[in-house]
């Protein structure tokens, strides 16, 4: 897939998760054959103020080019400054959020509040086009309200205001968090757009990837939740497709080394108490993979350092290596 000069080696996608894509998760996720990933989404208001805890959050490493970097906003003016920044940066893609549900996000009209003027977000995109030198791209949601389908219009606008991919999370940004996703709002957008459009939603399994295509002529697919604990999902999706059959879920031992991996990774980032807190709530979704994962999971709910966590792998998971720097 292509998303304007930026060329990547496949066609699926992690899509963005706050507190689940930082670099450490990404860059397993990329391995696995993720040919693009997004940061977690920062505020263009935060990021043209240069708030190191956004700028922390836009962390990413020399081998996960290429990376895109997400913000949210309301105004042309703030996006294009923040459009910039993630330029200067060293961001390959820019991408607008215009799904964001929190309700104080939609109040503050971004993210999902978006969805509800087409017209304002092509003001926003364009703005962000004219200050970028990196190309420009949107996700979107099927619309605000439930049952007010604006995707395709704001696709059409964004594509129009020069945005060179559109990802469309059909699902509602008010009133329907719990509905299945609406595929078919996604063949609607590929139809009406000629930039590519990358599904996303509702995906469990490799299986879906599959459906997802097909059912819709997507270009490419963004998995998200079915990522967590299971980045080979990239892997199993990318074989089936290639040949038709599911490749299997890889052994233990590249699982075990898969949560060394990501440990080591979230201790260099948040340090070793925060990046050990954060880990149990990864390793909750690791263990449904793994043989003795329930009480590998019971174990870890308790840790609070780095002995702590390897003594629960050593112990339920096999010999502890010493985590991949
Ligand atoms: C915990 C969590 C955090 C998310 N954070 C973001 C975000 O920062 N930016 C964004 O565009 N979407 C965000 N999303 C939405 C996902 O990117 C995706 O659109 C949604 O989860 C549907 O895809 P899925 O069914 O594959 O999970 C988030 C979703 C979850 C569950």
């Amino acid at each position: 897939m292509r998303i304007g000069s930026v060329a990547l080696a496949g066609n699926l996608t992690l899509a963005p998760m706050a507190a689940y894509t930082s670099w450490p998760f990404r860059r397993i996720c990329r391995r696995f054959g993720a040919a693009l990933a997004t940061t977690e989404v920062v505020k263009a208001r935060d990021l043209v103020r240069r708030i190191p805890a956004t700028l922390h959050i836009l962390d990413y490493q020399p081998d996960e080019h290429p990376i895109a970097g997400q913000i949210m906003s309301a105004d042309p003016a703030e996006a294009a400054e923040a459009a910039a920044i993630l330029n200067e940066l060293g961001f390959d893609l820019v991408d607008l959020n215009c799904g964001c549900p929190k309700r104080r996000i939609l109040t503050d009209g971004m993210g999902g509040a978006l969805s509800e003027s087409p017209e304002h977000t092509e003001r926003i995109v364009a703005a962000m086009v004219a200050r970028s030198k990196v190309p420009v791209t949107v996700k979107i949601r099927a619309g605000r309200y439930r049952g007010k389908v604006t995707a395709v219009e704001l696709a059409r606008r964004a594509a129009g205001a020069g945005a060179v991919a559109v990802c469309v999370h059909p699902r509602f940004a008010e009133g329907a968090a719990t509905l299945p996703p609406d595929w078919t709002i996604i063949a609607q957008v590929k139809r009406a757009v000629s930039v590519p459009v990358i599904g996303n939603g509702g995906i469990h399994t490799a299986l879906d990837v599959r459906r997802m295509f097909s059912e819709t002529g997507c270009d490419g697919v963004a998995i998200a939740q079915a990522a967590v604990g299971k980045p080979w999902i990239f892997m199993q999706a990318e074989g089936l497709l290639r040949t038709g059959e599911l490749p299997p879920v890889p052994p233990q031992e590249t699982l075990r080394a898969i949560l060394l991996e990501h440990y080591a990774g979230l201790t260099a980032l948040h340090g070793e108490r925060r990046g050990t807190i954060m880990m149990r709530k990864q390793s909750c979704h690791y263990a449904k993979a793994l043989v003795n994962g329930k009480k590998f999971n019971l174990a870890v709910t308790k840790i609070s350092s780095t002995a702590d966590f390897l003594r629960a792998v050593e112990e339920y998971l096999g010999p502890a290596a010493t985590p991949a720097s």
